[in-house]
């Protein structure tokens, strides 16, 4: 009976760390809309990616950047006048992703 029990309590543990992970799973989708938000990473002056590359326009070489992450970041830091988005979030995954996802057009 005790061994159930701890089965259950298990497979629950399981069940809700798979949850919490997929609520914060990076996609393109995500990387796009980020790509058109002008508040991006606290922006306050009306600008966004897609202000200068709409639609990804003229990035579609940069996926295959060893250093994606910083020049996303000069991008953020310059133009959008924000602050800088750690490589590890879910927020620059996305960005990467949709990025990436321009060269396989
Ligand atoms: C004011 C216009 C402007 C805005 C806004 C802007 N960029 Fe850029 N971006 C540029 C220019 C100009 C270059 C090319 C010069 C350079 O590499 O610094 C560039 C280069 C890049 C590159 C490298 C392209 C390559 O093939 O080397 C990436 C990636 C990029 N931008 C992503 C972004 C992202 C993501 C945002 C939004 C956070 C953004 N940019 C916002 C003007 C802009």
């Amino acid at each position: 009976m005790k061994k159930n029990l701890l089965r259950a309590s298990v497979l629950f543990f399981v069940l809700l760390m798979i949850g919490t992970v997929g609520a914060e799973q990076s996609s393109i989708e995500q990387g796009e809309k980020l790509f058109n938000d002008n508040s991006l990473g606290g922006s306050t002056n009306d600008t966004s990616c897609a202000t200068c590359h709409p639609n990804g326009k003229d990035l579609e070489k940069a996926g295959e950047k060893q250093n994606l992450t910083e020049t996303i970041n000069r991008c953020i830091t310059g133009p959008l006048k924000g602050n800088k988005i750690d490589g590890r979030t879910v927020e620059m995954r996305s960005l990467k992703m949709y990025i990436q996802s321009l060269s396989k057009k």
